[in-house]
């Protein structure tokens, strides 16, 4: 691996992806002479590309970044979650010190990201993949590794958020904001991964693990999207001076169990997510001893996500490892589901089915299609696709209650603060 390197020569990086976010965070590095970090070589995938510089600055065999010794760190931003896997192991199994941006990647094999670093001792940091520039990953994992958390909430995807952001404005509906968001750049073409919240699905299974030390499947935790929502349920939150929002939320509950999910949520004008517009992401920390935390920022974007991943590279250089201290820690958390949320259903039309079974009601009005109650989370997961398919808008109030095992009874009701 690297061989001995004296103490003022640059920081030699092997950048692996030149889109959205290697060219961000090329053009930071050119900004900024004095961090002396150089990006050495640079693999893309396509030969016959255009691009920004010359021909032959560009390897096409990332592999040869993973073989050169010569490279202090890799960074790999590629938008292949298969290849970027690959690559990441097979540079972890070298020792290698590696930055990666890829949250479906993490979020699905960080057990398996862990276990390679301790094994081979490298190192993979991944501040980007989680609300862009904004420095969630390592407050949880070194700021508040020792510390119990209450709860961690956010906005964690920009484009649903800007879709939510212009129908609250316009009174529109889903489909002309997202059109718009498509056109300018804050939604892909193909919208699925940030409507139907599987994007920020993996944001929260990768905090889950800083933050509790759970080590979840991003099966596990529900995913609701806004791909039904319409401009009849912005009117129903604005009538009760609420927003809706799409809020991942990691939550202990009163037994001292978490849980987890994201989905549209009622957010109230006094809570700090209510002020988050358009592309920005926020997230707030309730923690037992220092009280509420909120952050918010851009989150996403060439520059911004650039500039996490070289906060990345700067931490990396300092010798920077994730304590992952909540994993190691003798008190375990446990993860369930065995609760349940107050919903506010509507659906599309009186033929749609009834997918949901409520166990308390608090409104029920036919003639606008909806109503709201107590539904268990453990039939929203099971009907998550059905409810989608049919047109079903599902949005949480904020108030959970969990049942208890034994006697099949409530034992508390809490709203969660966001
Ligand atoms: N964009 C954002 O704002 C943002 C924010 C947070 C996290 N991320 C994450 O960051 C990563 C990169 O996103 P992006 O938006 O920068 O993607 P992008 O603009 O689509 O660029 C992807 C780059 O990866 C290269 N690539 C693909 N497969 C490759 C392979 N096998 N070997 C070498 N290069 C390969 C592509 O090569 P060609 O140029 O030859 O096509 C391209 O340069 C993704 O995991 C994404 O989820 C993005």
């Amino acid at each position: 691996m690297p061989t001995t390197k004296s103490a003022d020569r640059p920081l030699q990086i092997g950048l692996i992806g030149f889109g959205c976010v290697g060219q961000g965070l090329y053009d930071i590095l050119e900004k900024l002479p004095e961090l002396n970090a150089h990006i050495r070589r640079i693999a893309v995938k396509n030969p016959t590309k255009a691009r920004p510089l010359p021909h032959d600055r560009f390897d096409f065999h990332a592999d040869d970044l993973l073989q050169d010794p010569e490279l202090d760190i890799l960074v790999e931003v590629i938008d292949d979650p298969t290849e970027a896997f690959r690559l990441v192991s097979t540079a972890l199994r070298q020792g290698r010190r590696i930055v990666t941006a890829n949250k479906a990647m993490v979020a699905r094999h960080l057990t398996e990201l862990v276990a390679l670093q301790r094994e081979f001792g490298g190192t993979l940091l991944y501040e980007a993949a989680v609300c862009g520039s904004i420095p969630i990953v390592r407050t949880l994992d070194a700021y508040f590794s020792h510390e119990p958390l209450e709860s961690v909430s956010g906005i964690f995807n920009g484009s649903s958020n800007y879709v939510l952001s212009r129908m609250t404005e316009e009174g529109s509906d889903y489909t002309p904001a997202l059109a718009e968001a498509q056109a300018l750049g804050f939604a892909e073409t193909d919208p699925t991964l940030d409507m139907a919240a599987f994007d920020p699905r993996s944001k929260a299974t990768i905090l889950a693990a800083h933050a509790y030390g759970l080590l979840l499947e991003p099966e596990q935790v529900l995913n609701l999207g806004i791909e039904n929502v319409t401009a009849q349920d912005i009117r129903y939150a604005a009538a009760l001076g609420q927003k809706i929002k799409v809020v991942a939320s990691l939550q202990k509950l009163p037994d001292g169990r978490v849980t987890a999910f994201v989905t549209p949520q009622f957010v109230a004008a006094t809570a700090p997510l209510y002020t988050v517009e358009r592309e920005f992401n926020g997230v707030v920390l309730e923690a037992t001893y220092a009280g509420t935390q909120f952050l918010s920022g851009c989150g996403a974007g060439g520059h911004p996500t650039g500039s996490a991943v070289l906060a990345d590279l700067v931490a990396l250089r300092a010798g920077l490892r994730y304590s992952y201290a909540k994993l190691t820690t003798t008190e375990k958390s446990t993860y369930t589901t065995d609760l349940e949320v107050e919903v506010y259903v509507r659906r599309p039309d009186e033929d749609a089915s009834n997918l949901l079974t409520f166990s308390t009601i608090s409104q029920d009005n036919p003639a606008e299609g909806y109503a709201v109650g107590y539904v268990s989370l453990a039939q929203l997961l099971r009907h998550r696709d059905a409810l989608r398919r049919s047109g079903t808008f599902v949005a949480r109030t904020g108030k959970i209650r969990l049942l208890q095992a034994k006697a099949n009874t409530i034992s508390e009701t809490a709203a969660l603060t966001v």
